[in-house]
């Protein structure tokens, strides 16, 4: 079993007081190996005591944990922002997290805006550069007040940082795959190099001279403006898009829409090897704290996606699944169409129990080998990763939904909420992003069960 990892929570202002808790049950039911400790960093504590960050706040989060959970920060109490400024940022840039990683995939078809799209349509990810740009907020203001007023704003790309992120996103796509096992293949640099022409020019030099590193991957690159149109045309053609800050900012909320919206996107703000820290794109939404009505979907991927970065990929897995289950089902809060609040959401999420080791430890990385049927009963044989071989026997039939089933590397056996007295089962897929394939599953609703070593 993996060993225990500790995890700093922050839920911080707004709607991200009432998503982290969602994404919390839902670590929790899987049984992972977790410890969770608080912070109460945020507006709240900052109109209290004036606190942003305590002394020493961002050393100890490097030394005592493994990762960090964050909800969002901004509050309208704080019209200076400070507070966000010194957390989000200051963790952003004092514990040097600089690649800014947001998947982009559409999970079922029916949260995409655009026309005929599919969930294979849509899956890339954007490797936003998250520690230099215009967010070092660098510059001066000149005769402030007058007709004579000039705010400079300085966009700071230094050769190290625009060589880190790149190499990152050309190493990010050498190692994964995308959802349905194909690999990925093209690293596209977006930059505005045609106007602002000095850092324009050391990302196009750095991005040339990295691609002749990386000749199995195709480079392309767009302009942000045409790239901003290519992806409300057709998103089908992305697969790794490298930019600066204040771009990857910019067109991960409009690849949020593709998704279903802010509500349903995931980030991770990573350093390889040091703590790192993951955060839903959205952010305090003021709008809709305190109603119970945000949709905790996009926190939720977070957890899983931080998950699969401590190691845990299988209840990352898990937790995916039971995140499209939902959708399918309709159980969604208002912004994708459901009506069901925030907390009911995180339940009915967090509950879909998973029946760990049936029968056997060894039930885990197994495969199926046969699936008969007879009269009500389905019969799944399965050979576990130490070839011990074991029969699942369920009765009572209602129905199954299949594909590829006898081709399927499976993982656990999951119980989701079904009308009693019958009982759904689903056999989870084994899919890693190093793994091929992906799509087979197995999912039956029947009254029972039972598990024999054969
Ligand atoms: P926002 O992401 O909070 O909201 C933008 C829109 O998306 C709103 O219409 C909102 O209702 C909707 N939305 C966002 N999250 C949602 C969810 N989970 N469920 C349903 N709808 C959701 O952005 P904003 O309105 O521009 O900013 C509000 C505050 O949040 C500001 O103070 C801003 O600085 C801050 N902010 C913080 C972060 C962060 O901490 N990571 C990110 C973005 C914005
Ligand atoms: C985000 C947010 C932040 C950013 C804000 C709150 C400073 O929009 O995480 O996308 O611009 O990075
Ligand atoms: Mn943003």
């Amino acid at each position: 079993m993996s060993t225990r990892k500790t995890i700093a929570v922050i839920p911080g202002d707004g709607i991200g007081k009432e998503v982290i808790p969602q994404a919390v049950k839902v670590i929790e039911a899987t049984g992972v190996p977790v410890d969770l400790t608080y912070f109460d960093w945020g507006a709240d504590r900052y109109l209290k005591d004036g606190t942003t960050v305590p002394p020493d706040g961002f050393e100890i989060l490097a030394r005592d944990f493994d990762a960090i959970l964050v909800g969002a920060f901004g509050d309208p109490r704080v019209p200076s922002n400070i507070h966000a400024k010194e957390i989000l940022l200051g963790m952003r840039f004092k514990m040097d997290l600089y690649a800014n990683v947001r998947p982009v995939r559409l999970l079922d078809a029916s949260l995409c805006p655009l026309k005929g799209m599919e969930p294979k349509d849509i899956d890339f990810v954007v490797i936003r550069e998250n520690t230099e740009g215009p967010y070092v907020d660098r510059g001066s203001i000149t005769d402030k007040g007058t007709e004579d007023e000039v705010a400079i704003q300085e966009d700071v790309n230094t050769y190290k940082g625009v060589l880190r992120i790149i190499r990152y996103a050309f190493e990010y796509c050498a190692h994964n795959k995308k959802a349905d096992g194909t690999p990925r293949a093209r690293v596209l640099m977006c930059d505005k190099s045609n106007a602002m022409t000095y850092a324009g020019g050391l990302w196009q030099r750095v991005f040339k001279e990295l691609s002749g590193e990386y000749p199995q991957i195709k480079s392309e690159h767009m302009y942000v403006d045409a790239l901003c149109a290519q992806m409300v045309r057709d998103p089908r053609q992305f697969d790794v898009i490298v930019t600066n800050n204040m771009f990857g900012d910019i067109i991960t909320d409009l690849a949020a829409g593709l998704q279903g919206g802010l509500g349903m996107a995931a980030s991770g703000n990573i350093h390889p090897g040091r703590t790192s820290m993951f955060e839903p794109v959205h952010g305090s939404a003021p709008p809709l704290a305190g109603k119970n009505i945000a949709n905790p979907m996009g926190a939720i991927l977070t957890a899983a996606m931080m998950l699969r970065h401590l190691g845990f990929s299988r209840e990352a897995r898990r937790i995916e699944a039971e995140v499209l289950d939902a959708i399918r089902q309709k159980r969604t809060t208002q912004d994708i169409g459901g009506a069901m609040g925030t907390s009911e959401l995180g339940d009915w999420i967090a509950k879909s129990k998973f029946i760990a080791h049936v029968g056997d430890p060894d039930f885990h990385d197994g495969a199926i080998i046969r699936v008969t049927s007879e009269a009500d009963q389905l019969l799944v044989e399965i050979e576990g990763f130490s070839g011990a071989q074991f029969s699942v026997r369920f009765d009572g039939v209602k129905s199954v939904f299949s594909h590829k089933p006898e081709d399927m590397t499976i993982d656990a056996l999951v119980e989701m909420e079904a009308p009693p007295p019958s009982r759904r089962f689903v056999f989870t897929n084994s899919y890693e992003p190093e793994d091929e394939g992906g799509d087979a599953y197995l999912d039956i609703t029947a009254e029972n069960l039972s598990v024999k070593k054969v």
